[in-house]
């Protein structure tokens, strides 16, 4: 969080004083530090460093156009999970063939897209996946380029039961159990190209062994398919790793990189990885201004202009972002107060029972909304979507503009007649 400090009392993202943003484009509106984002692509690509390698951002995580732009400069393929993404992806220049395809249920219309635009591959989640994906390529007249997705059905992960996914009970992967037998077959099929194996046990992972042993079930899965005769091109490790919201100590990126690099040993496998919430989580904040402070027999309210519709996380997983003033310098009297937006749902509370020193009228900075904010975003209560603006250094880009009413209902028809 480095790149958003205070200076002169004043918080800044890198050299962009945020009161200036929010001047310029209003709130609510989430802003990216390109240079945060760039400075942990490169942690990464420098942890993975000696072995053959891809970073697949995952789209999911915040898919901004200019995000997307950003990460293809800095050299990372895409993990997407729908046609949507695949069409973003697209649009902010990258090449199809840089894009893995996950996702428990990817339609017909979808696959078919995906296969005759040449994605890298379909990481397949289920027999009845694979067998569809044979019958679009032979319908294309191609040999499908696919990764199988396992579950290593680890036991209790170190997250939100929300955003665990590699237990056995989940819907994501191919049990472990049948995995040999479905990628041999995959293997000997025709219309199939098996590439790799897959998997993503969850997010938000403060904890490095169940990354590094979900890592060595895949390679024992890896090892016995090459006795058997079958040889991939590459292992793909998932995302996952956390950061810091509060006081959690997250692997780094290099103990991370280390325990897949160990896991995977020296054999002649590209090691890929679908990060999201480590490239991004940390580059934004979502700005915000205080529209009234409001005491109640329940206590006390900050209530702001951003919503769950900006940032779903604390109503949906009781996840705590740090929410700071971004003017130090007023004199504000502390108040004890629960930050809450002004969406119709109890549960629309961004931060509850925190001490700001803050008055009507004052800007926030919501911390760590550089993932899974703006693209979770809704038009709930019809809320238009907030502006997002990118700096690097002090240039402000708007990367996307505040939403209107109109684009809300655009799609909405009245019935002719029917008044
Ligand atoms: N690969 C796959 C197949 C995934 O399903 C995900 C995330 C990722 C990669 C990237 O995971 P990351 O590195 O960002 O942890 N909305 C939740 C997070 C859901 C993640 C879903 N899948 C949140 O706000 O915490």
């Amino acid at each position: 969080m480095e790149d958003f400090v205070y200076r002169d009392r004043r918080l800044h993202a890198e050299e962009a004083s945020l009161e200036a943003i929010a001047e310029a484009h209003g709130t609510p509106c989430y802003v990216y530090s390109a240079g945060a984002i760039a400075r942990r692509t490169r942690e990464l690509r420098e942890a993975l460093g000696g072995r053959a390698h891809r970073i697949c951002y995952a789209v999911k995580a915040s898919g901004n156009l200019a995000v997307l732009q950003l990460m293809r400069t800095l050299g990372c393929g895409f993990d997407i999970v729908s046609g949507g993404e695949l069409a973003r992806v697209r649009a902010a220049g990258g090449a199809p063939g840089d894009a893995v395809f996950s996702g428990v249920g990817k339609s017909t219309a979808e696959l078919r897209e995906a296969l005759a635009a040449g994605v890298a591959a379909v990481h397949a989640e289920s027999r009845g996946e694979l067998a569809r994906i044979e019958r679009i390529a032979a319908e294309l007249d191609l040999a499908a380029p696919v990764a199988v997705r396992v579950n290593p059905a680890l036991a209790a992960l170190d997250t939100h039961p929300h955003i665990a996914t590699g237990h056995a009970g989940s819907k994501f992967g191919l049990p472990m159990a049948e995995a040999f037998e479905v990628c041999r077959a995959a293997a000997a099929a025709p219309r199939l190209r098996l590439r790799g194996l897959a998997c993503h046990i969850g997010s938000q992972l403060t904890d490095l062994a169940p990354l590094a042993a979900a890592a060595r079930e895949l390679v024992a899965l890896a090892d016995r398919l090459r006795d058997a005769g079958v040889a991939l091109e590459y292992l793909d490790f998932g995302g996952g790793l956390g950061v810091r919201h509060r006081d959690e100590t997250p692997p780094s990126a290099t103990d991370w990189a280390g325990a897949l690099g160990d896991a995977l040993g020296d054999r002649p496998l590209t090691l890929l990885v679908e990060p999201g919430r480590f490239l991004t989580g940390n580059a934004g904040v979502l700005l915000t201004r205080v529209e009234y402070l409001k005491q109640t027999a329940g206590g006390c309210f900050a209530v702001v202009d951003a919503a769950m519709t900006e940032l779903l996380r604390p109503a949906l997983y009781g996840a705590w972002h740090a929410i700071l003033p971004v003017r130090r310098d007023l004199g504000r009297e502390p108040v004890r107060c629960d930050v809450v937006g002004p969406v119709c749902e109890t549960a629309d509370c961004l931060g509850r029972d925190r001490t700001l020193a803050v008055a009507e009228g004052d800007l926030l900075a919501v911390f760590s909304t550089g993932a899974y904010a703006a693209s979770m975003g809704s038009g709930y209560n019809s809320r238009p979507a907030a502006a997002e603006v990118m700096v690097a250094g002090a240039r402000i880009d708007l990367v996307r503009e505040r939403g209107r009413a109109e684009d809300l209902y655009a799609g909405e028809r009245l019935r002719p007649g029917a008044a």
